[in-house]
């Protein structure tokens, strides 16, 4: 029985959703960023039965707004949990026109155009980074998936015929460098790989938060003389609890010398490479081998947008699959290409429309422009925690990530974890902004991330209150 419906029912599915999403993207601001909710309650308020017969569109539509009700908010402009930027009107219908074409970007011969225009994405996204012309890579879940793939890349180039035999046939156990600051995704690609999370190497930081290039050279000598085989060094560009980015031009010269893939995850912050005021701290990103930047992390596409990106192609191309159904017969060149021999993935969504559609709509210099407000109000931020006698800043802002406890008079050290673990709850449960945490040497902080285009100075003056608002009603301050 066909699934087709009638040009009015279409019509009316268009119409009402298009509506359902007007409305949200009009109200967003005056809507709680999390409203009360408990865990149990979207489903006592939706239809969890699978329905034999199909439902009436206002009954459905009607439940999406539950859904959309009891939503965290992550467009709210006083939104500063992790690293969750909002979307933007036109990443949505991207979204939309990609899953009524619903191409399968496994290969050219199976979405032509679709892979087409993620080889195009993938060379706008890699010129951000200066990247040049030959820069190649592709688009993933998330910056996880990216980085598992990048240290898959970083062991094959060491010993390809781990592919064939396995790791256990593939010579001394494998070892990976990366700073105490580095991503839970790079231990869990360690393990994911079978390299095992110990051969993690964490490398200590300095006082900003970026991997001692010194200890850096001292494991991997100390690994070599052991008989390990060191394979790649990740640098963080723009780390997840405060946005430090490490010394890249330094891990380059060490990655040169001891024969290392040198990855960097940008995942959240190499988009700041475009701020101007930023660009010295992003020195030797280009000389990266590889590196993750989430265009739905901080160029504003809705999630799932990560890219992975390589300076080498040739070096990438790590899978060779043999499978007679994904032969070509009758095509040559460009049309053989395949993302199923750079990554994990054979079905793969149209994503690259929606990072298209977003650049082109509003141009790379509005996003580096929303971009450049991000950090400045991360800075103002830090700003008006510094000057305040009641808060105390616990990291530099170095990109678009500020972290500070509140501190009242009179309140003693061991007690403060506790007071600001507190506050950030009680932050999070009322709906006028929403915090997440980060520990920074052993002080628990409140954490603010602004990737957030909707954020104005209001906003941040505002959210300090909030933050004052809540240690009152815990008897503070
Ligand atoms: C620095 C960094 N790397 C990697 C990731 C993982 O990205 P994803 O959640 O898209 O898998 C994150 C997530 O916040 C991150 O901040």
């Amino acid at each position: 029985m066909s699934l087709d419906i009638t040009n009015e029912a279409l019509d009316q599915i268009s119409s009402q959703a298009a509506q359902l999403v007007a409305e949200y993207f009009a109200h967003i601001a005056e809507r709680p960023v999390m409203a009360p909710n408990h865990a149990g309650k979207t489903k006592s308020l939706v239809n969890v039965e699978l329905p034999v017969e199909g439902r009436p569109l206002d009954q459905l539509l009607d439940e999406c707004r539950t859904v959309m009700d009891l939503s965290r908010h992550n467009g709210h402009p006083r939104f500063f949990g992790y690293v969750a930027s909002p979307s933007t009107p036109i990443g949505a219908y991207a979204d939309l026109i990609a899953s009524a074409l619903n191409a399968n970007i496994t290969c050219w011969r199976s979405g032509p155009a679709g892979t087409e225009i993620e080889q195009v994405v993938v060379r706008w996204l890699g010129s951000l980074i200066r990247y040049d012309g030959n820069a190649k890579g592709l688009l993933t879940s998330g910056g996880s998936m990216a980085n598992t793939i990048a240290l898959l890349i970083a062991s094959r180039r060491k010993s390809p015929e781990a592919s064939r035999k396995g790791l256990w046939n593939a010579g001394p156990p494998m070892t990976i460098y990366a700073s105490e600051e580095v991503h839970m995704s790079i231990p869990k690609a360690a393990d994911i790989l079978g390299f095992g999370r110990d051969q993690v190497r964490i490398v200590g930081c300095d006082e900003r938060r970026r991997l001692r290039v010194e200890d850096l050279v001292h494991r991997i000598q100390t690994d070599q003389s052991n008989g390990f085989t060191p394979i790649c060094v990740v640098g963080s560009a723009g780390t997840v609890n405060t946005g430090a980015i490490d010394p890249l031009s330094e891990i380059a010269n060490v990655a040169r010398e001891y024969d290392l893939w040198f990855h960097v995850d940008g995942a959240y912050g190499a988009p700041g490479a475009m701020d101007h005021s930023k660009k010295d701290l992003f020195a030797g990103l280009e000389r990266a081998d590889s590196v993750s930047l989430d265009p739905h992390k901080w160029l504003y596409v809705p999630v799932d947008a990560g890219c992975l990106l390589f300076r080498d192609a040739a070096a990438a191309a790590v899978f060779t699959e043999d499978a007679a159904y994904i032969q070509t017969h009758g095509l040559a060149d460009d049309a053989t290409f395949a993302y199923w021999d750079y990554g994990v993935e054979l079905s793969r969504r149209f994503r690259a429309l929606k990072v298209w559609l977003t650049l082109g709509y509003y141009g790379a210099r509005r996003i580096a422009e929303a971009v450049s407000k991000d950090i400045s109000l991360a800075a103002y931020l830090g700003e008006l925690v510094s000057n305040a006698d009641d808060f105390e800043l616990l990291a530099p802002v170095e990109l678009s990530i500020c972290c500070f406890r509140y501190v009242p008079k009179n309140t003693h050290e061991r007690d403060l974890n506790h007071l600001n673990e507190q506050i950030m709850a009680a932050v999070q449960k009322g709906g006028h902004a929403y915090l997440s945490n980060a520990t920074i040497n052993g002080k628990f902080a409140l954490r603010a991330c602004i990737t957030n285009f909707r954020t104005t100075k209001a906003d941040i003056e505002q959210t300090i209150e909030v933050v004052r608002d809540a240690a009152k009603k815990l008897g503070h301050g």
